[in-house]
């Protein structure tokens, strides 16, 4: 119940043993020391979800998920770290709370909206953008009134003004649309999911984020969808615009025309509307896609293979045995994959995409780093 359709099911099971990633080989960069410590928000989708979902469903995400890293599940559908975990290391900032997180949560210095299966327009999962925006607005007035009262461990007004904000939405909203619409019909849809965005930043007088004081956003942009396993499994079968890289054309041209428009909104909320914002765009689909086009030169086999998935090659990916069910294919040679589960990434694959945002700021629109925000 995590996406619609063809999406992901996860149960709790067994554990298996699957080879170590080469994670020592990965250069990951420590941004320059902030002058005052960090604070972060982050709303999402399980591209940052670090258990969120667990919190507010009660449904755990079983083993293997965390096997490499956690050592045990630990919320998020990864052996290991997200892309969001390596950035905020590199801040020194360590385990995100989830806001729903009700047992020993620490809001000190973060709080995580992110849930998996979440879209920017409301959808099956109800934690949508604009409630997660709606949760956000509810934290910052209970930690001022707590802070108020004399408590300790919230953040207080100035925090929340230098806090940065980020976003990774829209990845569900473009797959589920294409679960039920051709083409063009997803295509003359993203304007809506763009709405959801803006409304989120900018727009909407009730929810917004510029309206409550937050000036520094940090924006990823959609990933290609078409070169998921659980894609090219589901859909590849009668699909016959494969790319270069054995990727599906038109999904990955739905994220492209998706993107471009979250690129505009950006360049236009920064220019004309958002007075001493700091709004940046990082362009995760392409560190993504090199990543796969070019995966032996990183190390990596079978890019559009799940690590942890059931059927065996081309993709090991079956919709009715997701990983952390039962009966899942267990990969026992000593490979480096770069999907986890068919649709998200391994620690190993997120170590690089993270590196690669810390190390160059090209992938950043304007180009500055994330350490930016706590040396600001
Ligand atoms: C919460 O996190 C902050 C920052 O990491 C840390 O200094 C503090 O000790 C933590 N508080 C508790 C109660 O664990
Ligand atoms: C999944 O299960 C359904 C219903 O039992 C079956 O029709 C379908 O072929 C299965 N799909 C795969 C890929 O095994």
């Amino acid at each position: 119940m995590v996406a619609k359709g063809r999406s992901l099911t996860i149960l709790p099971t067994q554990i298996v043993s699957i080879a170590y990633l080469f994670l020592s080989l990965i250069p990951l960069l420590v941004d320059s020391q902030c002058t005052q410590n960090p604070i972060i928000f982050n709303f999402g989708d399980s591209n940052s979800d670090t258990g969120g979902f667990a919190a507010a469903l009660g449904h755990s995400f079983g083993p293997p998920n965390g096997r490499l890293y956690f050592h045990h599940p630990s919320g998020r559908l990864c052996d290991g770290r997200l892309i969001l975990d390596f950035l905020c290391e590199s801040l020194g900032i360590e385990n995100w709370t989830p806001y729903l997180e009700s047992l020993r949560p620490n809001f000190t210095y973060e709080a995580n909206f992110a849930i998996s299966g979440s879209s920017a327009l409301p959808g099956l999962v109800p934690f949508s953008l604009s409630v997660q925006v709606l949760q956000f607005l509810r934290f910052r007035t209970r930690s001022l009134e707590l802070i108020s009262k004399g408590y300790q461990g919230f953040v207080n007004e100035e925090e929340f003004k230098r806090a940065v904000y980020t976003i990774d939405m829209g990845q569900n909203d473009i797959a589920s649309s294409f679960f039920y619409f051709p083409y063009a019909k997803v295509i003359g849809r993203i304007p809506s999911f763009i709405t959801e965005i803006e409304n989120a930043i900018w727009l909407s007088l009730i929810s917004e984020i510029y309206q409550h004081g937050g000036r520094n956003l940090w924006v990823h942009n959609t990933e290609p969808l078409g070169c998921f396993p659980q894609q090219l499994a589901t859909t590849g079968t009668y699909a016959t615009d494969f790319d270069q890289c054995g990727c599906l054309e038109s999904l990955n041209n739905a994220a492209k025309a998706f993107n471009k428009q979250l690129q505009a909104l950006c360049d236009e909320l920064r220019s004309d509307q958002m007075m001493n914002a700091m709004i940046v765009y990082v362009d995760i689909y392409t560190i993504k896609y090199d990543l796969i086009a070019n995966s032996d030169e990183y190390g990596f086999e079978n890019p559009l293979m799940a690590y942890c998935g059931y059927g065996g090659p081309p993709y090991n990916y079956n919709p009715n045995v997701t990983c952390g069910q039962t009966r899942f294919n267990v990969c026992i040679e000593e490979l480096s994959y770069v999907s986890w589960d068919g649709v998200r990434y391994t620690e190993a694959g997120n170590a690089i995409f993270a590196s690669k945002i810390l190390s160059t700021h090209y992938y950043s629109t304007p180009q500055i780093g994330f350490g930016y925000f706590c040396n600001a």
